[in-house]
């Protein structure tokens, strides 16, 4: 699979920090997403729209959206930011922000610019050096629904049953596809639950994603949220997934790390055609409804990984390494992201 590209979506952000006990600023955040945004990675997942009460560490993800699209971070591709969310509710308060900043901008674009009015200051960014934004950097914003293969988790992560999440989703995937904005969607505890036992039928899995394609999804991850998968019940899973009729190049796997399979599993997925993963930098996180259950894969492992296979992400793994080292000392927590601390000791 030579220069073959995979795609890697940076859930550091997100899955990676809402879990965290301590509360993080938002400019650290924003910090780790101006680093991330420079490395070369082209999915960022930035935020949640979940009821503060259930994660409060998601709590300033308007002001994310609010300061991507007014100050892009910097990058050499263009990137697209997702955001998470559960209900209207959330995708109202996603809208508040992002309606606002539409508003304004073709209010600015209705206006004539006078003769002789100096170029606008580059505002995109703290940063002197920093490149101007073109306008095809300007950001992309994707959604990201959440369900789950166990009624138990569903029930615990979104007070609702399966068949209620996805009549939820209706009215979401309508207002999106009306404003041209993709979504992504979440089949969690795909390969294990913590409430149901390690043994998710993947059939419902594969009915779940048939569900979530037919209604509108352009893209569905699947999530291993417990870290119990295997590479023989991924391989199982992927197969039956297929039966059903889910392309390859509409799937993405999230695989956390509880069990160090996660790599393995990944082989795996790769073997079968999978060319997206998610990962978060220094494998950042852990679900706050999985309890036990440890980050994602390590972004830096997973490059490390692709790289080793000839295959291409795009991601300076010298530069991600040290965004992973950096938000690690950052949040007091240890770097769980092997090849990130190999390619810094060398
Ligand atoms: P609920 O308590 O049943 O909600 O929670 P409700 O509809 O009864 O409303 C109760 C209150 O919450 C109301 O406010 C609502 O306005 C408010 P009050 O009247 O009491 O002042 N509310 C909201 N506020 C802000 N944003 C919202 C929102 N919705 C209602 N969107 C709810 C239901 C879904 C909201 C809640 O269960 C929730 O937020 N759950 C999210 C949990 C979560 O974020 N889990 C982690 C993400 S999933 C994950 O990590 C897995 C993944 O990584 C893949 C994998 O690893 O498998 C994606
Ligand atoms: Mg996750």
């Amino acid at each position: 699979r030579s220069s073959e590209h995979i795609r890697i979506v940076e859930v550091g952000p997100r899955d990676g920090l809402q879990n965290e006990k301590q509360s993080i600023s938002l400019a650290t955040k924003m910090q780790l997403i101006e680093r991330l945004a420079r490395t070369g990675l082209e999915t960022i997942e930035a935020g949640s729209f979940v009821s503060p009460k259930w994660v409060p560490q998601m709590a300033n993800s308007s002001e994310i959206l609010q300061h991507i699209l007014q100050s892009p971070p910097p990058s050499k591709i263009p990137i697209t930011y997702q955001f998470l969310l559960p209900n209207i509710k959330g995708l109202d308060n996603f809208m508040t922000t992002y309606d606002s900043f539409n508003n304004s901008k073709s209010a600015e674009d209705s206006y004539p610019t006078p003769p002789n009015t100096p170029p606008a200051e580059n505002t995109s960014s703290q940063d002197p050096n920093a490149s101007s934004i073109s306008p095809e950097q300007t950001p992309k914003i994707e959604l990201s629904l959440f369900t789950a293969a166990t009624e138990s988790f569903t029930q615990k992560n979104t007070n609702c049953s399966i068949a209620e999440s996805l009549k939820r989703f209706e009215p979401i995937m309508s207002r999106a596809k009306s404003l041209a904005l993709p979504v992504r969607a979440y089949i969690s505890v795909a390969l294990g639950c913590p409430y149901e036992g390690p043994d998710t039928d993947p059939h419902r899995v594969a009915e779940l994603a048939v569900s979530l394609l037919e209604m509108g999804a352009d893209e569905i991850s699947v999530g291993d949220t417990t870290g119990m998968g295997t590479a023989p019940k991924t391989a199982a899973l992927l197969k039956v997934l297929k039966e059903a009729g889910v392309e390859t190049k509409d799937l993405a796997l999230h695989f956390h790390d509880t069990y160090g399979m996660a790599l393995v599993n990944t082989v795996v997925a790769l073997e079968h055609g999978v060319r997206t993963f998610d990962a978060s930098v220094s494998g950042l996180g852990g679900c706050p409804y999985s309890p036990g259950a440890t980050g994602n894969v390590a972004t830096e492992d997973l490059v490390h990984l692709v790289n080793s296979l000839g295959a291409s992400t795009g991601v300076d793994l010298e530069e991600l390494s040290k965004v992973g080292e950096w938000i690690s000392g950052e949040l007091g927590r240890r770097n769980d992201a092997n090849a990130g601390k190999a390619v810094l000791a060398r």
